[in-house]
């Protein structure tokens, strides 16, 4: 098989890149990323040397790129998980999420139907269906985004599927929950709670901290989507769910604890506007079609994830870029955090 993995050098598509190319040494794979400040080569560093791999730095909303890379590779599948994914980054700066998450799919799907691409495994996520108080969300919930990322990847979720009915492209969606582990970008809130105990720095809580999601070891997800890829029947979405739902704090407190930090770190700031309260997801459609679900809990998942960010400080480091710190420093004192 021949793979298209968009979005491989951020944190879902470079754990996936490393578990397919182990999984599956002797099938090619082409990476295409933009590389924006979410985007790290040092995320598959070794991978080069792998025969059958390569890199190319793309944008995917170029249709005239797109096609080229598409008519000299034709890919058999391709699996996309390139996206702008901040949902704070999203309620400040809209357009970029248009365009990556809306258009440059768009762009995506008419070179596979061009090209012939046997299996589309769109990368969506739980946000698409909004917040829910009580019970979970199936794959045929109402969709109720709350913010500009989660209504961008609801608005591509529908093209996704619409180019299924209309052109008859095999396409599957995957909306997973909130994932963690290694190489996640320290804008998202397990790294950045654990970047921020490691440095000895506040943590910023929104609101009053009992938000709820539901977390999935990154591992488990890539496996999830590997089953997706192989078995996911064309046109249909599937739920991959991490089965451990925690509040904020509850997260917050573990993470100081294993750190032997005290909870002064800890400092309550104004709520994200739009924000959800709790995400939940009904996997028993995976569970029976595919047989997948998550090995991982979040006690291991958090131990294995914290010893990775403490093994990797340069990593972490590295991606205090000045455009990072520009971002936060506007965005922080919106949210009145003094200490950071
Ligand atoms: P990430 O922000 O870590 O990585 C995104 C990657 O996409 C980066 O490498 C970036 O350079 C690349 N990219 C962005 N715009 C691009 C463009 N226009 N062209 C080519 N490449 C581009 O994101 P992530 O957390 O790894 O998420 C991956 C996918 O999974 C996204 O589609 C996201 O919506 C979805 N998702 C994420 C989570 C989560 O908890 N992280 C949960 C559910 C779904
Ligand atoms: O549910 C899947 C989604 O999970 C993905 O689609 C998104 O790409 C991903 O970013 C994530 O969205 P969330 O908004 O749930 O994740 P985030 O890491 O931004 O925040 C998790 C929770 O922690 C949320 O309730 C907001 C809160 N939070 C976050 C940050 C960054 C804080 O309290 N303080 C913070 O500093």
């Amino acid at each position: 098989m021949k793979i298209l993995i968009t979005g491989g050098c951020g944190f879902i598509g470079s754990n996936f890149v490393r578990y397919f190319s182990a999984k599956y040494p002797s099938e090619k794979i082409l990476n295409v990323d933009k590389l924006t400040y979410a985007g790290n080569l040092q995320n598959l560093q070794g991978m080069d040397k792998r025969k059958g791999y390569r890199f190319v730095k793309t944008d995917i909303a170029s249709a005239r790129k797109m096609k080229d890379i598409f008519k000299n590779f034709r890919p058999d599948a391709v699996v996309n998980f390139a996206a702008e994914t901040h949902v704070d980054r999203s309620i400040y700066t809209q357009g970029v999420f248009l365009k990556t998450n809306f258009i440059g799919v768009g762009v995506l799907l008419n070179c596979a139907l061009e090209y012939g691409v046997e299996k589309f495994v769109h990368i969506s996520t739980d946000e698409v269906y909004g917040s829910i108080t009580r019970g979970n969300f199936r794959e045929d919930s109402v969709l109720n985004p709350s913010n500009p990322y989660s209504a961008s990847k609801a608005a591509a979720d529908g093209l996704v599927l619409a180019y299924y009915k209309t052109y008859g492209l095999p396409v599957v969606i995957t909306r997973s929950s909130n994932n963690y582990g290694p190489y996640q970008f320290p804008e998202k809130f397990i790294p950045l709670v654990i970047f921020n105990a490691m440095e000895n720095k506040k943590i910023p809580v929104y609101g009053d901290g009992l938000q709820v999601r539901d977390w999935l070891f990154v591992e488990d997800n890539c496996r999830a989507i590997d089953l997706v890829l192989r078995g996911g029947k064309a046109g249909e979405i599937y739920n991959i769910g991490g089965q451990h739902e925690r509040a904020n704090i509850q997260v917050i407190k573990r993470i100081l604890k294993i750190l032997h930090r005290p909870p002064t770190l800890i400092e309550h700031v104004k709520d994200r506007p739009g924000h959800d309260r709790r995400y939940a997801l009904s996997i028993s459609k995976i569970r029976r079609q595919l047989g997948w679900q998550p090995r991982v809990s979040f006690e291991s998942g958090i131990a294995k994830t914290m010893r990775w960010y403490q093994k990797n400080r340069g990593w972490l480091k590295n991606t205090q870029t000045g455009a990072y710190r520009s971002f936060y420093r506007k965005y922080y004192s919106k949210l009145g955090l003094s200490e950071t």
